[in-house]
C-alpha cells in the first residue's frame, strides 16, 4: 500500500472513512505508529510539552520542528502522512518568510503538509500562499494554543461565554476550506458545534476534544499511551498504561544491576 498523501486525507470525506491521527516526535514511535497504519502523524508544537517539558508550545522554534520532522519522516517510510507544525512566530510576520519556513518544514524536514492554527484575514492570506506554492495546508481552529493568552487561557471555544463564538468558529472553518486546506482541526470545541462545522465543509475535520461527529480524530501519543502525569482532559483516552510498564521496567533493571542479578553470561561476550 502507497504513503498517504493530503489528497487522500481529503477524499476520505467522501468515501466516509474515518481518518486517524496522532502526534508524533521521534523515529522509534514512528515506525510503530506507520506499521499501525495511522493515517497521519503531526509533528506537533506540543513536543513543547511532551518532550521538551515547558508551560507551553510557544518556545518551540521552528529549527526544533524540522529535526523533529526528520525522525518522523525516516520512521513513517511505508504509510503514514506526515505533518510538520509550523511553531509560534514562525508565520504570521510577513508572507514571504511563512512561505520560506513552511518550505523548510518539507525541503529539509522531509514533511509531506504543514499545519497553522488560526483563521484571521493575515492567516487565510499566508495559507493562499502556501497552497499557491504547492504545500498542502491543514487549519487549525477553536482552542488554539498558540493564542492562549488572548483566548483567556486553554478554554473550551464556541460556548456563549468564549473567546469565540459558534458563528465565529462556522465561519472560520468556511474561509479555511476557501483558502484552501486540505483538512481542518477542531481542538476542544462542543460536539454539537464541531457537528454543524463538518456538515458545512466539503474538506474533513479532525477532532481533539470536539465529539464523534467529527471526520477523524487526534490525540496527542503520549496522553493516549498512558506516559502523561497530571491533569488529564475529559477527551482523552488511554488506550495503554506505558507510564506503569516502563516505571517497573526501569525499577527491575536498577535492582537487578544493584543486586549484581544483570548481566549474567547469557548477556555477555565470550573471551
Ligand atoms: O501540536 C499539537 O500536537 C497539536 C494537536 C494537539 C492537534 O496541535
Amino acid at each position: 500500500m502507497a504513503k498517504i498523501t493530503a489528497f487522500d486525507i481529503q477524499k476520505m470525506k467522501k468515501t466516509g472513512k474515518k481518518i486517524s491521527m496522532l502526534t508524533a516526535y521521534d523515529y522509534s514511535l514512528a515506525t510503530i505508529f506507520d506499521e499501525a497504519k495511522i493515517d497521519v502523524l503531526l509533528v506537533g508544537d506540543t513536543m513543547g510539552q511532551t518532550i521538551y517539558g515547558a508551560d507551553t508550545t510557544l518556545e518551540v522554534t521552528l529549527d526544533m520542528s524540522i529535526r523533529h520532522c526528520q525522525a518522523v519522516t525516516r520512521g513513517a517510510k511505508n504509510y503514514s502522512l506526515v505533518i510538520g507544525d509550523m511553531p509560534f512566530l514562525s508565520y504570521g510576520l510577513t508572507i514571504d518568510e511563512t512561505v520560506a519556513n513552511a518550505g523548510k518544514l518539507i525541503k529539509q524536514g522531509h514533511a509531506e503538509a504543514v499545519k497553522l492554527e488560526g483563521a484571521s484575514e493575515t492567516r487565510l492570506k499566508e495559507i493562499r500562499a502556501i497552497v499557491d506554492i504547492g504545500i498542502p495546508v491543514q487549519g487549525h481552529i477553536g482552542l488554539i494554543p498558540q493564542s492562549a493568552y488572548k483566548l483567556g487561557g486553554y478554554k473550551v471555544q464556541g460556548k456563549p461565554e468564549s473567546f469565540y463564538t459558534e458563528d465565529e468558529l462556522i465561519q472560520q472553518a468556511k474561509s479555511l476550506e476557501e483558502a484552501g486546506c486540505f483538512s481542518i482541526i477542531l481542538e476542544a470545541i462542543p460536539h454539537d458545534v464541531a457537528k454543524k462545522i463538518t456538515n458545512a465543509l466539503k474538506i474533513p475535520t479532525i477532532g481533539i476534544g470536539a465529539g464523534p461527529h467529527c471526520d477523524g480524530q487526534v490525540l496527542v501519543c503520549y496522553d493516549m499511551l498512558g506516559c502523561t502525569t497530571g491533569h488529564k482532559p475529559k477527551f482523552v483516552k488511554t488506550y495503554a498504561n506505558l507510564r506503569k510498564t516502563i516505571l517497573k521496567a526501569a525499577k527491575d533493571y536498577a535492582k537487578e544491576v544493584e543486586e549484581g542479578e544483570y548481566p549474567t553470561l547469557e548477556y555477555s561476550y565470550g573471551g
